[in-house]
C-alpha cells in the first residue's frame, strides 16, 4: 500500500471510486464522463495545484495523493502547504476519503499516517486537522494519529461543530 501522486495508470478504479462517491452525494462538481474522455487533464490539473501560479483565489497550493493497494485506487488525502483564515478556522491542513466499498478495514488510519510522512517531507512541522464533531471515524483517525484536540468551533447554523486538531511532525 503506499500514496501516489495523481496518475493516469490509475484511472479505472479511480473512476470507479468517483461513482461511489458521487452515489453518496460527494464529489458532484467533478464530471464523470468528461473525466472518462480526458483523463489527462485532469491528472494534471491536480498535480498543478502544488504550485502558487493560477490558483483559484485565495487557494494555496496543495499536494495531492492517491492511496493505492493492490493497483487499486483506494482514496485521496491532500495536503495544504499552508493555512488561510478558512483553513485556519475550520478548513485544516489535511483533507481525507475512502472511498465508500473500501471503508471500515482500516485504510483511514493508514492513510492518515502515510499523509503525514508527505507533510514532514514538505517542509511542515505540525498540522491542523478538522473533522464534524459527529464524524466519529475520522475523529478515530485523527486521535489515533497523534492529533491533540484544541477546540470545538460552531460553522454553519445547521451543521456540526468542527473539532480542531494539532498533530506535531516529528523530525
Ligand atoms: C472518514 C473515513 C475516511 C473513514 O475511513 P475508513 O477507512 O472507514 O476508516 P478506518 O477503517 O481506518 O476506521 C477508523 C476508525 O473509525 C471507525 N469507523 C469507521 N467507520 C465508522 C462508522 N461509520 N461509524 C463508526 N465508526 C466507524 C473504525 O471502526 C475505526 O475505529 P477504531 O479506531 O476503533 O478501530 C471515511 O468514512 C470517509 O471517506 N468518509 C467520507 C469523507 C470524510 O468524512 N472524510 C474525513 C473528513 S475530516
Amino acid at each position: 500500500m503506499f500514496l501516489i501522486r495523481p496518475s493516469e495508470r490509475y484511472k479505472t478504479t479511480y473512476l470507479e471510486g468517483l461513482k461511489e462517491f458521487q452515489r453518496e452525494g460527494r464529489n458532484l462538481k467533478l464530471d464523470a464522463s468528461a473525466l472518462e474522455k480526458d483523463f489527462s487533464a485532469f491528472v494534471a490539473m491536480l498535480r498543478s495545484r502544488e504550485g502558487s501560479s493560477g490558483l483559484p483565489n485565495g487557494k494555496v497550493p496543495e499536494s495531492v495523493f492517491w492511496l493505492i493497494d493492490n493497483s487499486e485506487f483506494i482514496g485521496r488525502i491532500t495536503i495544504r502547504h499552508g493555512l488561510n483564515e478558512y483553513l485556519y478556522r475550520y478548513g485544516g491542513h489535511i483533507g481525507y476519503e475512502i472511498r465508500p466499498a473500501r471503508r471500515r478495514q482500516g485504510y483511514g488510519k493508514q492513510l492518515l499516517e502515510l499523509g503525514l510522512q508527505e507533510a514532514r517531507r514538505l517542509g511542515l512541522d505540525s498540522v491542523l486537522v478538522t473533522c464534524d464533531s459527529d464524524n466519529i471515524a475520522s475523529r478515530g483517525i485523527i486521535e489515533s494519529n497523534g492529533g491533540i484536540f484544541e477546540n470545538e468551533v460552531p460553522f454553519q447554523e445547521d451543521t456540526p461543530l468542527i473539532r480542531r486538531y494539532w498533530i506535531k511532525l516529528d523530525r
